[in-house]
């Protein structure tokens, strides 16, 4: 059944899943807060430094204005970055008590260290059966040109997230449900910090087995961080675990594998984040998560490396250096 939607960011993900969800039949309005942004979002259909060779689908409606984009719709689709969450959130009036929220960010808000259902429930009043997240390996440079993807609906209600299937399914892409929304959205977040590091291993010339080391060693401290905070296990073995955590670590559309890439080829954090134009979210989920490990009391050596890196001038090799000659132990965690 066609919906009313509303898609609120329309940075790169933001563009795609908005002409994603035009191309399945729905009513679709699109906001950008910058006026500026906007107007050449309506004049170009495209925005040519965040995606490459795009245009927006006709039926997409452009909007700079956040009253008009949150009033009547079934669903609003949040993709602005999860830094900014919260303000966003804030400018929101009341919605209509039948409104669903579906949250796309991957973060964890670094001044309050919540996930960002936990950042939406705080500012708005949404029942816990209308809101999800919805995650996964989905790079909007493969979405836009409809290579197929696969990722996962995450909500504690089932009738929901299979509502949401079937509104953002189609022939190449593909929707999964889960009743985890806090593995779903730690996976999808802290990957991220992991594939920084993949990107300093790269950027030092390292090789394929410790590419492989970092993934699977990121992998048994994320899962170790989720657990903690009460994931379900087999999460981190599907799509918004392994599965996005793989796709980052290798693909060259991965923004935070890019920074820490030119940090591994010697640049400074700053200078590198000076020349993007697009968000690199793992850069604060390192923050995040590695408080996070501090207070659940978790061991995430990775996390702790890639953190003194970025933030505190540790010259790469030596942190490679550390994580090799840690404690021996067993492969498997407890
Ligand atoms: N790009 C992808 O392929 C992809 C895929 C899956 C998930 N995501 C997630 O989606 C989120 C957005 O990523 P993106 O790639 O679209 O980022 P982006 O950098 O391309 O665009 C961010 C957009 O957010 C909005 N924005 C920025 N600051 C804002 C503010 N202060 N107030 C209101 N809106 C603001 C703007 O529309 C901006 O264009 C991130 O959390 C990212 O991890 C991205």
């Amino acid at each position: 059944m066609a919906e009313n939607l509303a898609v609120l960011g329309a940075g790169s993900w933001g563009m795609a899943v908005a002409d994603l969800l035009a191309a399945n039949g729905h009513r679709v309005t699109l906001w950008e807060f910058e006026r500026n942004d906007c107007e050449n979002l309506v004049r170009l259909r495209g925005r040519p430094d965040k995606l490459k060779d795009f245009t927006l689908s006709p039926e997409v409606r452009i909007t700079n204005d956040l009253a008009e984009a949150t009033s009547g719709f079934s669903l609003i689709v949040l993709a602005v970055p999860s830094q900014t969450m919260r303000s966003v959130l804030r400018q929101i009036r009341k919605l209509s008590p039948d409104t669903g929220l579906v949250n796309l960010a991957k973060g964890i808000e670094t001044v309050t260290l919540k996930r960002m259902s936990d950042v939406i429930r705080e500012e708005l009043d949404i029942a816990p059966d209308r809101l999800a997240t919805v995650s996964g390996p989905s790079h909007a440079e493969e979405v836009i040109r409809g290579l197929p993807t696969a990722v996962v609906a995450a909500g504690s209600s089932e009738e929901f997230t299979g509502r949401l299937q079937h509104v953002f399914s189609n022939g190449y892409f593909r929707v999964y449900q889960s009743c985890d929304l806090v593995g779903v959205e730690l996976g999808g977040s802290l990957k991220n910090i992991i594939a920084i590091g993949a990107g300093i291993a790269e950027g030092l010339g390292l090789g394929d087995n410790t590419l492989g080391a970092i993934l699977t060693r990121g992998l048994a401290e994320i899962t170790r961080l989720g657990l903690a905070m009460g994931a379900l296990p087999e999460t981190f073995a599907g799509l918004s675990g392994i599965g996005d955590l793989v796709t980052t670590c290798v693909s060259k559309h991965s923004r935070n594998r890019f920074v820490g890439e030119r940090i591994g080829l010697g640049e400074h954090l700053d200078g590198v984040l000076s020349r993007m134009t697009q968000v690199a979210e793992g850069v604060q989920t390192t923050r995040s998560g590695h408080e996070l490990a501090r207070r659940y009391g978790v061991e995430m050596p990775i996390t702790a490396q890639v953190h003194q890196v970025l933030f505190e001038d540790k010259p790469p090799a030596v942190a490679v250096g550390e994580l090799m000659e840690r404690r021996l132990k067993t492969e498997i965690w407890k």
